[in-house]
């Protein structure tokens, strides 16, 4: 049988992500440490368990509505509200599983064949990918550190052409940790009326933001006629395995994207939903007391984290938002890979490439610091061996 014959052409040119190979190997070694998984080391607070529990044994097994359960799409507008003042109405909300529904649900959505869509590189794997699934073009649009992996004005509009319909604002990104503040939001609005682009952000990061509160672009004047913002559960309230997020859009983009949700997905697993909904609500009731903890936690464990890179002599850039470091390596080595994979074979510490976030960061490495203070010493500790045996 020529299996080749079979799979779909665009899938099968989509190379697998370069972060599962370095999982893959790590999970082969005794004593490795890895600072390469991009999730929280929080086990969902009780509160929200406890709820999905409780639905479950009531015997609350069916499905919900397609775009999710009223109570929790009520709440989801009240949390738009309240943190980012976001005002998206009910039937402009649909449940999803995590944001990465929501990425691919946003593309299917708006993307025509041979559209450009235009994605800040480096940024989350998933993008390009997903892209070329929709049958889009991906147009990257190089950041760099100096400044600050931040997508400026200059930049978006020479990467824009006229093919380019979409751009993907991942803020706080991932894998950089850069965010943008308002003024630089408000920059670029303008480049983006002018190339008439409709904007999917992805704001999954959002309350991980540290020092300034992160501001969602469909909050600016004019710009939430023309965004898709994406959120979820699964990074501030340390909720990945529940597979539960949202999507907001205008209207007459969430009916068409209600449509492809419910023939593919039906709807988010309910038993998720009650432990969100029980999320929103505690959150609401104590002033995300939970999320403040997580958020205090991950802001000491990235300074600590940039202060042991910088020890080490490479150059790490303060992140502003999410959980990861992306130092500089090519003082050491020749590319992000070969540093990555030497590490892990020499120290048994795993990082991912820059390379598996797009052109950008080939000689960065992405290290996660959503692990404790405890294994983050350990895991660096080798790393400066590592360095200074190949001085
Ligand atoms: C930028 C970004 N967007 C989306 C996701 C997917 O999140 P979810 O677990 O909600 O699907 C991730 C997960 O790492 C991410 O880093």
């Amino acid at each position: 049988m020529n299996y080749d014959d079979f799979i779909n052409r665009t899938v099968a040119d989509i190379p697998p992500s370069g972060i599962r190979k370095f999982f893959d190997l790590v999970s082969t070694m005794d004593d490795a440490i890895s600072l390469g998984v991009g999730e929280p080391d929080f086990v969902t607070p009780w509160l929200y368990r406890d709820a999905a529990v409780k639905s479950v044994i009531s015997g609350r097994t069916g499905y919900t509505a397609n775009r999710g359960d009223a109570k929790l799409i009520v709440e989801i507008a009240k949390y738009n509200r309240d943190r980012f003042g976001l005002d998206y109405a009910e039937n402009e909300t649909i449940v999803t599983v995590g944001a990465s529904e929501g990425i691919d649900l946003a593309l299917r959505t708006l993307v025509s064949p041979g559209d450009g869509v235009l994605v800040p590189d480096p940024s989350y794997v998933s993008y390009m990918p997903n892209v070329r699934i929709a049958g889009g073009v991906v147009k990257p649009v190089r950041t760099d550190i100096s400044h600050k992996f931040k997508l400026t004005p200059e930049a978006l509009d020479e990467a824009a052409d006229k093919t380019c319909k979409i751009l993907i604002l991942p803020y706080p990104n991932n894998p950089t940790g850069a965010v943008l503040d308002k003024s630089e939001l408000e920059a670029l609005v303008p480049v983006i009326k002018k190339h008439d682009l409709f904007v999917i952000s992805d704001e999954i990061y959002a309350e991980l933001t540290y020092g300034a509160r992160h501001v969602s672009v469909a909050s600016l004047d004019g710009m939430k006629e023309r965004t898709v913002t994406l959120n979820g559960f699964s990074k501030a309230f340390a909720m990945t395995g529940w597979r539960i997020g949202w999507f907001c859009a205008p209207k007459p983009v969430c009916d068409a994207a209600l449509k492809v949700h419910q023939y593919t997905i039906m709807c988010a697993p309910t038993a998720s939903q009650e432990a969100a909904y029980a999320a929103l609500v505690d959150g609401r009731e104590t002033e995300y007391e939970q999320v403040e903890y997580m958020r205090d936690e991950y802001d000491r464990r990235r300074r600590f984290s940039v202060a042991m890179l910088t020890d080490m002599g490479l150059d790490c850039f303060m992140p502003g938002g999410a959980f990861y470091c992306f130092p500089d390596i090519k003082k050491v080595c020749g590319s992000g890979d070969e540093f990555a994979e030497r590490l892990l074979l020499a120290q048994k510490v795993a990082v991912v490439p820059g390379s598996a976030f797009g052109g950008g960061g080939m000689t960065n490495v992405r290290c996660t610091y959503a692990s404790s203070i405890k294994s983050l010493d350990a895991a660096f500790t080798r790393m400066k061996k590592f360095i200074e045996d190949n001085k």
